[in-house]
């Protein structure tokens, strides 16, 4: 059955996965739930680097590590022009892996109905644009998040209703900045074309979830106005039954 993460986002949407999926999916999503990642392979890079490197790269030298975590279309639209995300296939085997790989990134009230409980082995702290978090506080929920720091970047929202939700109107490098020196678990970029574009120089890892769709417009990846070129190191890929892929990346220099 085909979600859409418009939906999900805002709340609006009643699922269960579980009653969704044959028996032993559903047992396999909890035991990856609790059993950590399976699909991690050799970093040859890395391993090369030694272990100093590939430790500082991972963040488990006091530095936290920020990943732009996003779903994209096959031509790098991340939202068709109007800022929906619709349009993404969101299967069954696309939950399936989100709950059991990056259960953190779902909203809390879509934990709780999936069950979901546990805090996450890679974020404490999201940090998202305005855009985003608006189709959730238009649906009344101040808190989409509520397992998670929250930081919003405007310059615009007032005041947040919710002490777990800061909304930051100064520059988001700094933001993340200070982020990066607190004790912690990684902090998860959930932005926008102008927000990455502002981070791409923070950014340590990017998991891309690549949808099999083509949108043909829509808002980029990341809009810096800018040529740069930043390398990064694919470090994981996987092809979901559905057609989605998911890669992973860190960064090299
Ligand atoms: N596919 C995915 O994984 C994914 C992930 C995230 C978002 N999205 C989608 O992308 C859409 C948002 O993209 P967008 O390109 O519209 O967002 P954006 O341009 O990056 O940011 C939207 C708003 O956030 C604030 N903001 C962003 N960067 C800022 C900066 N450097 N300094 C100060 N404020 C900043 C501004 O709010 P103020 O005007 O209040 O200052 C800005 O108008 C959402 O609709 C969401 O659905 C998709």
């Amino acid at each position: 059955m085909r979600r859409t993460l418009d939906a999900v986002l805002a709340g609006r949407l009643e699922v269960d996965v579980r009653d969704q999926l044959p028996l032993t999916d559903a047992a396999e999503a909890h035991r990856r739930i609790e059993s950590g990642p399976r699909h991690r392979q050799a970093r040859p890079g890395c391993l090369a680097a030694g272990k100093r490197e590939c430790d500082a790269r991972e963040g488990s030298e006091g530095i936290r590590k920020l990943t732009y975590y996003l779903g994209s279309s096959l031509d790098g639209f991340i939202a068709t022009p109007d800022g929906s995300i619709d349009a993404f296939p969101v299967t069954e085997d696309v939950i399936e892996f989100m709950a059991a790989d990056y259960p953190e990134t779902l909203p809390t009230h879509l934990r709780e109905q999936l069950g979901v409980t546990a805090p996450g082995r890679r974020f404490d702290t999201v940090v998202m644009d305005r855009n985003t978090y608006a189709p959730a506080l238009q649906a009344g929920i101040v808190s989409p998040f509520a397992h998670l720091d929250q930081y919003v970047v405007s310059t615009t929202l007032p005041a947040s209703p919710d002490p777990r939700v800061q909304v930051v109107a100064g520059d988001p490098v700094e933001l993340v900045g200070r982020l990066k020196h607190r004790p912690g678990a990684g902090i998860w970029l959930a932005g926008g074309a102008r927000l990455a574009g502002a981070l791409l120089g923070e950014i340590d890892e990017l998991v891309i979830k690549r949808y099999p769709v083509v949108l043909g417009a829509g808002i980029p990846f990341s809009m810096t106005g800018q040529v740069r070129s930043v390398p990064f190191e694919l470090v994981d890929d996987r092809i979901l039954p559905g057609g989605t892929t998911v890669a992973r990346y860190t960064r090299t220099t």
